[in-house]
Formats: structure tokens, sequence, C-alpha cells
């Protein structure tokens, strides 16, 4: 890192604009180039899609891959280990009401995994928070869909394919299993400035707990503009009717003409097509090619872009990561669209409890990143008295 002067130069024009852009920190478990996408720790996101979820969650947590086998499956056991929930956990979960959202029952989740669980150790809560999310976001679904009780792990399933065995999802697709793996590994991580990664770190820069800073995180994936858009993609994706180029590409402009958001396209980063949609793309191509939404969300990948680059203003016209992940979980059997941030939240816990030890542990030689707190200039407010 260079002193370099655009890089400590605050102009007006940055002022009130999300930060968006502006550098702030420095992150080690990921990068994202605006014409590649996301890697983890070097590694292109598309090559971790095919490695077992601890695997990623170790080299996101250690920043490196698991040395040989022996240490991948010490690592293993041990997250195993780590993943037993009190059972006050999921006695509150079934208290909680159906009106609220799934992403409020897993904020919930997180602070009951905090109240019954926290050591104040970065590493170990955030090691223990990483093992303990994928029995509390697998007995949400079923708690709250009326699928049952809560089911045990299975002592010899891995990460990814013991939630889908937690999940116990009627009619689950044969490769439900598989799609959440995929989901698992490629939403962990995106760079240090996401909303949902910003605001955990910021808020553990205060030096509340790991599961505080976490559920804080989660609040802000809520938001439809962030982790939500999953599910804002899956309902416009319903509202095309149709995967006939012709009829498809009406629509979007008849949608661009009456100012509505064409969900799925576009990034405040990314110059190209996201990779963690063009893997999702092929997924979907090799297993659900037939399904009705997913014929609709494949002919959008080839209209939108298209479209969108003829409107001068739009920097990024291509598919994001949420372009169809939301079509594909439904075509894999997960038909309620209201848990699809749950498990954006899944995932982005281990980006999320990485960057957070990070700051708290290693950042500026192992000092730490100070309490986070920016200078806002105080606007039209002249001096006044009583
Ligand atoms: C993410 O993965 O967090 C989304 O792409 C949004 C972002 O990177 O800001």
């Amino acid at each position: 890192m260079t002193d370099d002067p655009t890089l400590l130069e605050i102009r007006q024009s940055h002022l009130n604009t999300g930060l968006r852009g502006y550098p702030v920190g420095t992150a080690r478990t990921s990068a994202v180039d605006k014409e590649k996408g996301v890697s983890y720790c070097g590694y292109p996101v598309a090559e971790m899609a095919t490695l077992p979820s601890e695997s990623v969650i170790h080299l996101l947590v250690h920043k490196r891959l698991p040395a040989d086998d022996a240490e991948a499956q010490a690592f293993s056991d041990d997250l195993r280990r780590r993943g037993r929930i009190p059972g006050d956990v999921f006695e509150l979960l079934k208290a909680l009401t159906r009106d609220g959202h799934p992403m409020e029952w897993f904020m919930t989740g997180l602070l009951a995994l905090g109240m019954t669980g926290k050591t104040g150790d970065w590493v170990e809560d955030g090691l223990n928070l990483i093992a303990r999310v994928n029995g509390v976001a697998a007995a949400i679904f079923r708690i709250r869909s009326g699928w049952g009780e809560p089911i045990a792990p299975h002592e010899d399933l891995p990460y990814g394919p013991n939630f889908a065995h937690m999940l116990g999802a009627p009619g689950a697709h044969p490769q439900l299993g598989e799609l959440l793996h995929l989901f698992h590994v490629l939403h962990m991580d995106h760079g240090g400035g996401n909303l949902s990664t910003f605001t955990g770190k910021a808020i553990a820069s205060g030096h509340a707990d790991m599961y505080a800073s976490m559920t804080g995180a989660m609040a802000a994936l809520y938001g439809p503009l962030h982790g939500r858009a999953n599910q804002e993609c899956l309902k416009f994706v319903r509202q095309v009717g149709s995967d006939d180029p012709a009829d498809v590409e009406a629509f979007v402009r008849k949608q661009l003409e009456s100012g509505g958001k064409i969900f799925g396209f576009g990034h405040a980063v990314l110059r190209a097509e996201d990779p963690r949609a063009r893997v999702q793309y092929a997924f979907a191509e090799e297993h659900f090619a037939d399904d009705p939404l997913v014929k609709t969300a494949l002919t959008l990948r080839q209209v939108v872009p298209k479209v969108l680059k003829e409107i001068p203003k739009i920097s990024n016209p291509y598919p994001n990561v949420d372009a169809i992940s939301g079509t594909l979980l439904q075509a894999a059997g997960l038909t309620d669209p209201e848990f699809y941030t749950v498990l954006f939240g899944w995932s982005r816990v281990v980006g999320i409890a990485a960057q957070i030890i990070d700051e708290r542990l290693h950042l500026r030689g192992g000092k730490g990143v100070p309490i986070y707190r920016p200078r806002f200039i105080a606007e039209d407010q002249p001096e006044r008295h009583l």
C-alpha cells in the first residue's frame, strides 16, 4: 500500500454518498476485482465452489487452505464439536411469532446463541458461531415452516450436506444439497465494504461481542437493497411470465419506461458479469434447464445487458449474485422466498466473522482497528441561543 494521495483526498463530492468506493480500510479475506469478481485470499471464487465448506472456512479464518487431508479432517471434526446448540435456543425459536420475517428469527437465534455460549474470545466465538449457525438456520426453516422438530446433525456429513440433512425439506430436489453447498461457498465473503460486513466490523470495533456484532450485520443484510435482493429477484422473474426473448425484452423495456427496477443486474463495484452468477447459471443449465422460471432467468441473462447498455448512466448492465439464486432455490424445492436471505446470512457469517477477527486481532500489526468514528460535517446549523 503506497501513500497514494488519491487515497487520502476527501472531496465535497464524497460526502453523503454512503462511502461508495471511498477507501476506509483493508481486508485480508477477499478482494473484488471489477472485471474478475471476488477472490478468497487470492483464489477465484469459482474454484472455491469445488471445495468442501470447511476448507473454505479454514481459508477465510486462517488465510490458507488446510495443508493436507489430516488438517482438513481435524478442522472439520473441530467445527462439528463446536456445533452443539443448547436446547434453550430451540425453545426460544419455538416461542417466536410467525409474523416475524425469517431474518428476524435468524437475528434472534444469533443473540440466543450469544446468550448461551459466548466466551469473549474473538476466534473462539467466531468459529463457534460459524459451527452453530448451521443448526440454527436449519431449525428456523423447520420450526417456522411447520416441518417439525429440529433435526440433529448427521455425525458423518460435512457442513453443507449436513445443512440439507438438518433442513429435511419436504419435496426437496435431489440436487438441493449440492445447490446449498454452492450457495454456501459463493456467498461467504465479498470484500470489506459490503454493507453487512462493514456494519459487523463497525459494531465489533466498539467491542460488542461477536454474536451481537453479527446480529447487527444480519440486520444490514436484511435490507432489500442488500441480502434480501435474492427474494426480490425471484419476484421479478415471476413477473416476466415468459422465457421467449422477444416477450422478455418487451417486459424489460416496459419496466424501465415505467421507472421500475431490473432486479439482479448491476453492482456497486463490479463492471462485468458476477462470477458467482456464472457458477449458478451453469448449475441451472445442468440441472434445472426445463424449469419454467429458470428458463426465464436464463433468457433475462441474454436480454437485460443488451437493453441496459443502451442507457449511458448504467455502469454495470450485467447479472449479479442474486440474478438467479432465488429462482434456483425455488426450483430445488425451497419454495418460500422469505427464507432466502437467511441462506445468504448462513453463508456470510463466515466472511464477516473472519474479518471481525482480522480487525480485532491482526490489522495494524496486531494493534487492531480503533473504534469507527467517521466525521460528519455539521450542515445548516448556525449558532442560536434560547
Ligand atoms: C455481496 O456479496 O455482499 C453483494 O454483492 C453486495 C456487495 O458486494 O456490496
